[in-house]
């Protein structure tokens, strides 16, 4: 069962400069939400019971925007607006913290969770990337596989050929509808991607990862890559990538971002 899951957020979001010196990627507004609250709920609705978020001295705001808040709730009580109580968010699964001292990687980020996970199979998000999905939540999508197969399950989606660059790009066969068994991956190939496919932020691991990146010298003055930990996961146990439903928008590309803002406010319209 997989019931914990890592949102690694530590990153400097440098694609976001100016506005990310002060204000995380992962707080984007979209809509009146900022982008992690929509990645903490996929993960709650996925199943998930407990979360670990990879913070930094920089994104204290995200600390703070999924703690209790006293004082305004108190406020609202007074009010007589308890219909906006029930809309500040206040997670209905524990969220834990811990700060990555420096940004060096994504690989290190993840590894800050070993004893929290321990030695169960677990979830990874990336903030940065935020599904809309008409089905089932992308992440409960890829618990799904791995309740069947019991293997390191990796989100992937087709893009289109001159994006591949943008992204890790899988290599593998593919086993059944959708479901490639993977034999290598590349990150952000600038040219001879070995497939269309490419990682969204979305992954179900067992706990081997852990030990690899934990095993894994940091490399000189470079961030250390998660890739490259999957890369070695491959010769020791099969991965699957899984093609998930739904939309990706990588709010790190600014057009994308506002395109997810677009598409939520027209979603928001249609409903009204
Ligand atoms: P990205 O590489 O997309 O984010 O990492 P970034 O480094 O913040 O952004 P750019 O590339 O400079 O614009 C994917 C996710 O991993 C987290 C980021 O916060 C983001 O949510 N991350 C990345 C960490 O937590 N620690 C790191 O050292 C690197």
């Amino acid at each position: 069962m997989v019931k914990k899951a890592i949102i690694p957020a530590a990153g400097y979001g440098t694609r976001g400069l100016p506005i990310t010196k002060v204000l995380p990627k992962e707080m984007f507004p979209i809509g009146l939400k900022p982008a992690i609250h929509y990645v903490v709920e996929e993960a709650i609705e996925s199943g998930i019971e407990q979360i670990l978020m990879i913070v930094s001295r920089k994104k204290n705001m995200i600390v703070d925007y999924f703690d209790e808040s006293l004082e305004l709730e108190a406020f609202l009580e007074r009010e007589n607006k308890h219909h906006l109580i029930e809309i500040v968010p206040v997670p209905s699964v524990p969220i834990h913290y811990i700060r990555q001292p420096y940004a060096k990687g994504l690989g290190d980020a993840i590894r800050l969770g070993k004893s929290f996970i321990g030695d169960e199979p677990f979830a990874v998000l990336l903030p940065d990337d935020i599904m809309i999905s008409e089905k089932e939540p992308a992440l409960k999508q890829l618990i799904n596989q791995f309740n069947k197969y019991g293997k390191t399950i990796i989100g992937i989606k087709e893009v289109e050929e001159s994006k591949l660059k943008n992204y890790g790009v899988i290599s593998g066969k593919e086993k059944g509808k959708g479901l490639f068994k993977l034999d290598d991956m590349v990150e952000k190939p600038s040219k001879n991607a070995p497939s269309n496919y490419a990682v969204i932020g979305r992954y179900v691991f067992t706990p081997e990862i852990l030990s690899i990146l934990d095993d894994k010298q940091q490399p000189a003055g470079g961030e250390l890559q998660l890739t490259e930990a999957i890369k070695d996961l491959l010769s020791e146990e099969d991965c699957f990538g899984k093609v998930v439903d739904g939309e990706r928008f990588d709010i790190g590309i600014y057009e994308e971002y506002l395109n997810l803002v677009n598409t939520i406010e027209q979603a928001r319209k249609r409903k009204k």
